[in-house]
């Protein structure tokens, strides 16, 4: 079994907060992120699929379709846009943590996985901060 991982970048607003919480509850709770005017951050998204590569071609998915897959399911609904408002995979009632996201992107790219199995989806949100998710 070989592991495969292509990374994607987008960028995109969002802000991490309890409506019923005061200001101060949430500033203390999610930090910069509770920011009532929003903020963006720089993510890196790293999918990874495993498989067995095929005799002919050393291939178990063509990276190019699998860029392809990532770019329509994910990158064109997240890039540049509000995390907290804009995607129609995220709920309104959800926070968009990165842990979140990792799942939420999880259940997007999976039913396009053909020929070999997604392994992980590993968000980094800033060079200090990742998440990542397995699928369970
Ligand atoms: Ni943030």
């Amino acid at each position: 079994m070989v592991y495969l991982t292509r990374r994607e970048r987008f960028n995109a607003a969002h802000k991490l907060y309890v409506a019923d919480w005061s200001e101060e509850k949430n500033e203390a709770v999610f930090g910069k992120c509770a920011n009532k005017n929003w903020h963006g951050h720089n993510y890196d998204l790293h999918v990874t699929v495993k498989g067995v590569p095929d005799p002919v071609t050393g291939y178990f998915i063509n990276v190019k379709d699998l860029s392809a897959i990532i770019k329509e399911v994910i990158i064109d609904k997240l890039d540049h846009n509000n995390l907290n408002m804009d995607v129609d995979f995220i709920p309104t009632n959800m926070q968009a943590t990165t842990e979140n996201l990792c799942i939420l992107i999880w259940q997007q790219l999976v039913p396009h996985i053909k020929g070999c199995q997604l392994h992980s989806v590993k968000l980094i949100e800033t060079e200090n901060i990742y998440a990542e998710y397995f699928g369970e």
